[in-house]
């Protein structure tokens, strides 16, 4: 039979990888801050819970999605949190991006419970949340692991091994690092492009056709040149993470001057108001 399995957070990446969960026949346990946002899974027969307490208390497995490394660790060790009521032996995998040091904090908490806690964030977005073809980077104990793979290769399509989760956030950091220098990159040049009187439509063919292209490029260049910034990763949660990395990398002694910079690009477009528009909206406080 197949586990219960309790999802919290139902967000943007949240909610299509609960539904795709479902959709393979987990029966599901949910809570989430905003309760009306699963709606659309107790619909199809989601149990809610009252908190993650709650949550831990019914499943076999917990899965967290949540916005920040605050929120994780309030829902994994606050007073309503999961680990006050998970089983002894049991799992929590956190998928969000957040700080090393506090996934390597919660590792030790759950294991001096006797419980077990796995870091697996996850590179890609909505697409692939919903057609189960994200990149999961895995972090923590090899028995916990075994418990959760099944379940991990319906959300995603590969799946890399660490032996630390600290090691699993790392990597998702290194991954969103490409993401913050890119997008800058790419938003600079289709305003330089348009400036000097280049179509940045034919700036975006030609990087097309040339080795430097990225399906990424493609992708937020067209809807940067269509004015669309309907989020699929909001503003707030870039600058989030480029705050991450640079911690994490100071305190491993590894400068990231172009992230400095770009960190100075994402914080006045917060300060803005831009937070809740889609990252590559950093282009408008370029575009002055
Ligand atoms: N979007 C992407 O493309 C993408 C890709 C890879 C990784 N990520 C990472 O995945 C995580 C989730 O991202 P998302 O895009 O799904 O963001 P989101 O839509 O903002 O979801 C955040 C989740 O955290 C919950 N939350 C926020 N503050 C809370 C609080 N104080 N107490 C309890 N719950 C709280 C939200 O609840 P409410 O619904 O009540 O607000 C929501 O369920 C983030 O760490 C993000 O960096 C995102």
């Amino acid at each position: 039979m197949k586990p219960t399995i309790g999802f919290i957070g139902l967000g943007v990446m949240g909610l299509p990888m609960a539904t795709r969960l479902q959709n393979a026949g987990y029966a599901l346990r949910v809570y989430n801050r905003t309760k009306e946002k699963t709606q659309s899974l107790v619909n199809k027969g989601a149990e809610w819970c009252e908190s993650p307490a709650v949550v831990a208390e019914i499943s076999d497995i917990v899965i967290s999605m949540l916005s920040t490394s605050e929120v994780l660790k309030e829902i994994a060790t606050g007073p309503s949190g999961v680990l006050s009521k998970l089983g002894k032996g049991k799992v929590h995998i956190d998928m969000s991006t957040v700080a090393p040091a506090v996934t390597g904090e919660l590792d030790k908490a759950y294991a001096s419970a006797g419980r077990y806690f796995l870091h697996s964030p996850v590179l890609g977005s909505i697409p692939q949340a919903t057609d189960g073809s994200l990149l999961l980077f895995v972090g923590g104990n090899d028995t916990a692991y075994k418990q959760t793979e099944d379940i991990l290769k319906v959300l995603g399509k590969q799946v890399w091994r660490f032996e630390r989760v600290d090691q699993a956030s790392h990597t998702k950091l290194l991954c969103n690092l490409f993401i913050a220098g890119m997008i800058t990159t790419l938003a600079q040049a289709l305003v330089f492009a348009r400036k000097t009187g280049v179509n940045p439509r034919i700036l975006l063919e030609i990087i097309g056709q040339s080795a430097l292209n990225s399906p990424m490029y493609q992708s937020k260049g067209a809807s940067i040149i269509d004015g669309n910034f309907t989020p699929r990763f909001f503003l707030e949660h870039m600058l989030k993470d480029i705050n991450l990395m640079l911690d994490a990398a100071r305190e491993a002694g590894a400068p990231l001057p172009a992230i400095e910079a770009a960190q100075e690009l994402f914080a006045q477009a917060s300060q803005k108001g831009l937070g809740k528009e889609d990252y590559s909206a950093v282009v408008k406080v370029i575009d002055r």
